[in-house]
């Protein structure tokens, strides 16, 4: 399989930030979360590509076959095909691993990736994520950071899917910190500050490390 996606890529600012892997949401497309990304770390290199599955012109990173209900043979491909591509970029563009900063689909498909390709990512901030896959398996990602961020009113993500997301995660060794926000499937104000926030005492608690 190809690795290739459209993508926008934007430059680092300053030095010493982490690297942002920004996965946008169903219909949405590489230039969605920029902004997102920019105020979340200013001096990020961001790299955001655009999913490459179609569902009624919407693209998206797996298929899916109902709401919520994932081909997870699909999700499996696609989401190694994404890890190719980050270290294809990263190579490219001369980034370290990246933090992935993921919404909805995005924010799945970067659960998926790091159960799957466990070196890929050096964290995550899964906004609005869910179970990507049902029997997943259980990488080491021992100290590795993620933000799950659900919505308190989600009506497309049930708080007890996020909570199983958040369990499955920390099983892999995961560090593993899950906030409820009161909001619902949209992401808001509230995650801009959640995910900055979190972002700095990943920054300063644990240097984004070669692994
Ligand atoms: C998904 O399909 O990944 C989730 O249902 C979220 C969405 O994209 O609506």
């Amino acid at each position: 399989m190809t690795s290739e996606f459209i993508h926008r890529f934007v430059p680092a600012k300053g030095q010493g930030a982490p690297s942002l892997l920004l996965l946008h949401g169903t219909g949405g497309d590489e230039n969605d979360l920029l902004q997102l990304g920019a105020m979340v770390s200013p001096n990020s290199a961001l790299l955001s590509p655009r999913g490459r599955v179609i569902e009624n012109g919407m693209p998206r990173f797996f298929r899916r076959l109902a709401e919520g209900v994932f081909d997870e043979d699909d999700v499996r491909g696609r989401a190694l095909e994404l890890a190719d591509f980050v270290e294809a970029e990263r190579r490219r563009y001369g980034i370290g691993r990246p933090i992935a900063l993921g919404y909805s689909n995005g924010a799945n498909v970067a659960a998926a990736l790091m159960l799957l390709r466990p070196d890929t990512l050096a964290g995550a901030a899964l906004l609005r994520a869910m179970v990507p896959l049902s029997e997943p398996p259980r990488p080491d990602l021992s100290g590795v950071r993620v933000l799950v961020a659900s919505g308190m009113a989600d009506p497309i993500v049930p708080p007890s899917n996020s909570t199983r997301l958040a369990a499955m995660l920390r099983a892999t060794g995961a560090n593993v910190s899950h906030e409820t926000l009161p909001v619902g499937h949209q992401l808001s104000r509230a995650d801009l500050d959640l995910a900055r926030e979190w972002l700095r005492t990943v920054d300063a608690r644990e240097p984004v490390a070669e692994r």
